[in-house]
């Protein structure tokens, strides 16, 4: 069994207007668990909406949707919230760590939604998490007192702290430098090493060269997937652009 088979997936956004655009057009993906998948492509290619799919967060106009053997396009919203309170973990572009919080209670919180009542197994479970990403000793600092790379650690802890069997990642490194892009990119790398499935975005070939497979997308379609010097070799020379 694979952690994750999309089949015959299609995302049609019907506007106001009546105009229909198609996201998604028809695409089969499976990803084995342990995998560390980078997903490219030009923009409006169809990557946040897959993204989106893979996170329980939009509904897919038709096709099914595999996580971890269960059926999950067609489950009603409360089901989907606790998929993503039980089995995903989602990092953003922008962090969104909530700002008059300190890392550890940003890093507990989902551990509360789950229902995690003892508040002493909240708090070790949350700097285990901080911990592991290089932070506990920042674990009372509020975001403003923390760089942007920080914040995006304290971000993965809170998204690691719930065991997730996925880690979805729109864009993570988009609003870091180069340097710090780096480090969040090696944390990543020891993730995959500890055998955390990661799919990410990213618009940037060296970050996607930190990967294991590129998934590229193009239209709505995905165009190419296999090993990431591969794929963006083909982008390089101009084959699939
Ligand atoms: N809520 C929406 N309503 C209507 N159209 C949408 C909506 N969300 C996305 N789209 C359209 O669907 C297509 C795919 O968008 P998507 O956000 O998946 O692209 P993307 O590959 O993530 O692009 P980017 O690199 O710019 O983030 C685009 O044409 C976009 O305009
Ligand atoms: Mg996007």
């Amino acid at each position: 069994m694979s952690l994750v088979e999309l089949k015959n997936i299609r995302r049609v956004y019907r506007s106001a207007g009546g105009v229909e655009v198609q996201a998604v057009k028809g695409i089969d993906l499976v990803i084995e668990a342990g995998e560390f998948v980078a997903i490219m492509g030009p923009s409006g290619s169809g990557k946040s909406t897959t993204m989106n799919t893979l996170g329980c967060l939009d509904r897919p106009t038709s096709g099914s949707y595999l996580l971890d053997g269960q059926e999950v396009a067609r489950m009603n919203r409360d089901e989907w919230a606790r998929i993503r309170n039980q089995k995903l973990g989602f990092v953003f572009q922008g962090f969104n760590l909530l700002a008059r919080t300190t890392a550890l209670e940003n890093v507990e919180l989902p551990l509360l939604y789950q229902g995690v009542k003892s508040t002493k197994e909240r708090k070790e479970r949350a700097l285990e998490a901080l911990a592991s990403v290089g932070l506990a000793e920042r674990s009372h600092h509020v975001p403003s007192q923390m760089s942007g790379g920080e914040q995006q650690r304290v971000a993965i802890a809170r998204a690691l702290v719930t065991r997730p069997v996925l880690i979805l990642a729109d864009e993570p490194t988009g609003n870091l430098d180069t340097k710090t892009s780096d480090e969040v990119m090696e944390l990543f790398e020891s993730l995959h090493q500890q055998g955390q499935t990661i799919v990410l975005v990213t618009h940037e070939p060296d970050v996607a060269l930190k990967c294991r497979r590129v998934i590229l997308f193009r239209d709505g379609l995905i165009i190419g997937d296999g090993d990431p010097g591969e794929v963006l070799g083909t982008i390089a020379k101009g084959v699939i652009s």
